[in-house]
């Protein structure tokens, strides 16, 4: 018997929202070429590249993936609170700064945690890493001040959604700040509901709200939280211009999960950032749209309708229609270095998906004479990949944790010479 066109539809509808678990269920697809100008013309140097394909590929990105990248805000101020040289028993300088984005003090700022190795001669090279819990959950240093803003329960030591004293430190197995600074680099840490809350309701109210007007609608292509999110990772790269102790030129930007989807926006917007590492981050990060494999375009902009901008929805249950796909965004990173890294149960963000955007953002780094993913299959949990663009799969859920962290501080080391 024929489908009638109504149960026809339905089923697209169902379809275009039930998550693929496997691999057999994948379907078809063919990735946009990043090496390919909108014209059809082969992008065969490294100018071609710089001067026309990249431009295009990031209009392509801010048109229909995560809106407009928001301007340089007219009042940067840095007000630091805090100056410790000998925290942590004297193995690093802790600096809290409020980084201002207007001449007043009660508009919205970002408040930066910074722990800089005091074992190191001249500048340390930097980890930015954008948190969920706030600067007080990545330590239990006293010294760290308690974020006074909105933040959601989840057990994290937050009741009446603020934090409390029982948060500092909740966050600590996500951040070994020790071992960071051991390796003799430094850390840059803020709050992400700084820069924009983390709810459909309220998340204009903060960086965005300089920008619209929060009494319209947004835009086709204006930003969402992942576009302020992205932003604020610039300003604190500003500070850390500003900070002598810190090498603003050898600075890692990273994020988890929604975080590593905006680190890699930040490093693709940003070209300051040395590397641009995603952490586990999945659909609208670094896991290939056109696989459909976990959770999927609708399923994204359904569940979480503030992260993207609105022209996203148009490629509900359409990504083949996208122009882009994920592989570009990694190879926005280039000649920079790019990190992806997933886990082996975190089937959501599709880690497979994940290594293959690596591997295709590979023609962009050749070309520009940088080595792409050293290896042409999914390797083994626990063994990493180290190019110009590195990978690693870890046994295990979704988390960041020190197993991680040593992969990146090794990369790092790699690529910096060290
Ligand atoms: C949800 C969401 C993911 C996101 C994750 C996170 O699972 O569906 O896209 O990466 O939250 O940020 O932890």
């Amino acid at each position: 018997m024929s489908m009638t066109p109504l149960a026809a539809i339905a089923g697209a509808i169902w379809l275009s929202f039930t998550p693929i678990y496997d691999e057999d269920e994948v379907p078809e697809y063919t990735l946009p070429d990043p090496l390919v100008t909108e014209g059809g013309e082969p992008v065969t140097s490294p100018e071609l590249w710089r001067e026309t394909r990249r431009p295009e590929i990031v209009a392509l990105f801010e048109e229909h993936v995560y809106g407009r990248w928001l301007p340089d805000p007219e009042h940067l101020r840095f007000e630091v609170v805090d100056d410790e040289p000998e925290a942590l028993d004297g193995a690093a300088t802790r600096r809290q700064v409020v980084i201002h984005f207007t001449e007043e003090d009660d508009r919205p700022s970002v408040e930066l945690l910074v722990y800089l190795p005091n074992d190191v001669e001249g500048p340390a090279p930097m980890f930015l890493y954008l948190s969920f819990w706030g600067n007080h959950s990545v330590h239990e240093d006293p010294g760290i001040r308690l974020s006074q803003r909105w933040m959601r329960g989840h057990g994290q030591g937050v009741e009446d959604n603020r934090a409390t004293d029982a948060s500092r430190g909740s966050r600590a197995a996500n951040v070994p700040v020790e071992m960071i600074l051991e390796r003799g680099y430094g850390l840059a840490t803020f709050y992400y509901g700084d820069a924009a809350l983390d709810d459909a309701d309220r998340y204009r109210e903060y960086v965005l709200s300089l920008f619209q007007d929060v009494d319209e609608e947004r835009g086709p292509d204006d930003a969402g939280a992942i576009g302020a999110w992205a932003w604020a990772l610039s300003r604190a790269l500003d500070y850390l211009e500003t900070d002598a102790d810190a090498d603003d030129e050898r600075t890692a930007v990273l994020g988890h999960s929604r975080l590593g989807k905006t680190s890699l926006w930040a490093g693709a917007m940003d070209e300051r950032f040395a590397i641009v590492i995603s952490h586990n981050s999945g659909c609208g990060g670094a896991a290939l749209s056109r696989r459909r494999f976990g959770e999927r375009v609708s399923r994204i902009n359904d569940s979480f309708p503030h992260w993207f901008c609105h022209n996203f929805r148009e490629y509900n249950g359409r990504e083949d229609a996208l122009p882009v796909d994920q592989h570009m965004l990694i190879a926005l990173a280039a000649p920079r270095a790019a990190y992806v890294a997933s886990a082996t149960e975190d089937l959501w963000a599709d880690p497979r998906g994940e290594f293959l955007a690596a591997y295709h953002a590979g023609p962009v780094f050749d070309l520009l004479g940088e080595s792409p993913l050293p290896v042409d299959d999914m390797p083994e949990p626990g063994v990493a990949a180290h190019g110009t663009v590195g990978f690693h799969l870890r046994d295990g859920g979704h988390a960041i944790l020190e197993e991680d962290w040593a992969h990146y501080l090794d990369f790092a080391d790699m690529h910096y010479g060290r």
